[in-house]
């Protein structure tokens, strides 16, 4: 298997128009104003044939790079220009040709660039397009690029899916805006897919991209069953080490979208799943690129994060559907086997957080439901499934049904539950899962980014009945109130960041190993933004 960057679909035409291999320095004459402190020029403002929409802020390779993403409508050069307005990078822009491909789908074109060499705790600014035609200026940040961190998940925003894409997207909206004023040093906006109803809907996509926060946090992207069917999403999306081998392409490379990719971010290995795929030998294809990725990569991760759109525990319509079924056969064991230490999931449009699972069953038989504290232990993995983030579509919680699946029975210890979940819940409200990355521990929260008010289009529409806690007998709880939550510690709280015992011990996991995989392993951390060139920056 090989990381590349341009790997490309079979049947996929992309026309590379710009190449470069290192960054343009452009000199003060070409220096940009941006809406902190605009700058009279004649390239300043935006103009009103900007070809460019649709921008989107990605994950990069590294917490040093971010992937820029937009749709255009013309396939002629474009580029990013990035500029940092706060920190210790020195002030010049830097410039990052764009790939540009003509679309698949719906017209147009598609472009983007990644940007490298960023350098911690600064602030950049950054635009799209070519000269005199550039989109408007976003910035984003980093932070320090060790030690804790926060991150957010967001279940099945699928706009579109209420019937009123407007509706969802408000939602979407404001739960991106709720979860970021709590809590707005989050470093990552995590995918748990379904971005859309309808896969190449350009008006939904729209409504999807409309916040602000898209492009000033890096999104990462998740494909869901309802994106998988057309190109749009990787029209929309590039990703980063993205594998688009047959096995995890789910069907027509002509029509479908997708990959497995990874990353890793401030000592965490994230691992994306297109589970689409899952017939014919793809689970297996599954295991073996998060196997080749934490053989290779581990050693440089202080946890591994799993997630992809199918949960195996779901805890709601979607529990046993057989594909599902399938995932919980193939899935676990090597999961365990691999030292993943959270899978975070969505499908289901219900919340869900397992108890401590190893080899697909419940490790510690007396793990009480809902403990607000787990010790993981060796092969320990917790599956989060998440509620939909935009209120477009909820799923009432279904009980457990062994006629259906023997497999997947009811808790002893709450039997209205599933065996595998700790906690399940539905109040047909929007949430998010936040997720703190600490030396010690991981801490996970499910918290409300809405209530029963609008924008709430699945209970504004009447396509539920009821809302709130206990299936709307009790009021509902405040924006920024939590669900749930739960602190997981690894078996051995070492705190060195390294082989701290929460892998398994076949050598798999997260064993420091013999440290020669770094060298030739290491997702690149280069210095494109470095240069010596004069400050080219805002007067
Ligand atoms: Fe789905």
């Amino acid at each position: 298997m090989k990381f590349d960057n341009r790997t490309q679909g079979p049947g996929l035409v992309r026309r590379r128009v710009a190449v470069g291999a290192t960054a343009t320095v452009m000199g003060l004459s070409a220096a940009f104003g941006s809406g902190l402190t605009a700058t009279a020029h004649a390239d300043v403002s935006v103009s009103a044939t900007a070809p460019v929409t649709g921008i989107i802020l990605g994950v990069g390779a590294t917490e040093s790079q971010r992937i820029v993403s937009w749709y255009s409508s013309v396939g002629t050069a474009q580029t990013v220009e990035v500029v940092a307005i706060s920190g210790n990078s020195a002030k010049h822009i830097v410039t990052f040709p764009a790939t540009v491909a003509a679309n698949s789908v719906n017209g147009g074109y598609n472009g983007h660039a990644t940007i490298t060499g960023l350098k911690k705790n600064t602030t950049y600014s950054y635009r799209v397009g070519t000269k005199g035609k550039w989109s408007p200026t976003y910035s984003f940040k980093t932070q320090d690029f060790k030690g804790n961190f926060d991150f957010l998940f967001f279940g099945d925003p699928q706009i579109g899916s209420s019937g009123d894409a407007v509706k969802d997207g408000a939602g979407l909206q404001d739960t991106l805006k709720v979860s970021l004023a709590a809590n707005p040093n989050a470093e990552l906006l995590v995918s748990g897919g379904d971005q859309v109803e309808s896969a190449n809907n350009e008006a939904q996509w729209n409504a999807f991209l409309a916040s602000n926060k898209l492009r000033q946090y890096p999104w990462a992207a998740t494909i869901g069953n309802h994106d998988v069917g057309g190109k749009a999403y990787e029209q929309h999306f590039w990703t980063p080490n993205t594998d688009r081998s047959a096995p995890y392409y789910s069907g027509s490379a002509t029509t479908q979208s997708g990959g497995d990719y990874s990353y890793i971010y401030k000592g965490v290995l994230f691992i994306d799943l297109n589970s689409n795929a899952y017939a014919n030998g793809a689970d297996a294809a599954h295991i073996g690129y998060v196997t080749d990725t934490v053989k290779k990569y581990g050693s440089q991760a202080k946890y591994t994060v799993l997630v992809y759109h199918h949960s195996i525990y779901s805890p709601a319509d979607h529990a046993n559907d057989g594909d599902n079924q399938l995932r919980r056969k193939d899935f676990p064991t090597a999961f365990s086997n691999l030292g993943v230490d959270l899978v975070l999931q969505g499908h289901d449009h219900s919340y869900s957080r397992s108890y401590v699972i190893k080899n697909g069953a419940k490790a510690n038989p007396s793990e009480k439901p809902g403990a607000a504290q787990v010790e993981q232990g060796p092969g320990g993995v917790i599956y989060v499934t998440a509620n939909s983030s935009s209120g477009s579509k909820y799923y009432d919680l279904t009980a457990p049904d062994t006629t259906e699946d023997p497999n997947y029975g009811p808790d002893p210890l709450n039997p209205k539950s599933h065996w595998a979940n700790s906690v399940e819940n539905q109040e047909h409200v929007r949430t998010y899962v936040k997720v703190q990355v600490r030396d010690d521990k991981l801490v996970v929260e499910n918290l409300r980014s809405g209530t029963c008010a609008a924008p709430n289009a699945a209970v504004e529409l009447g396509k539920v009945d009821w809302c709130g806690p206990n299936s709307g007998a009790s009021a509902a709880q405040p924006v920024g109130s939590a669900v749930d939550k739960v602190v997981i510690r690894p078996s051995s709280s070492t705190g060195n960041g390294q082989g701290n015992g929460h892998g398994q011990s076949n050598g798999n996991g997260h064993s420091n190993g013999n440290g020669n995989g770094h060298s030739n392993n290491s997702y690149s951390n280069d210095n494109k933004l470095t240069t010596t060139a004069p400050a080219a920056w805002l007067q």
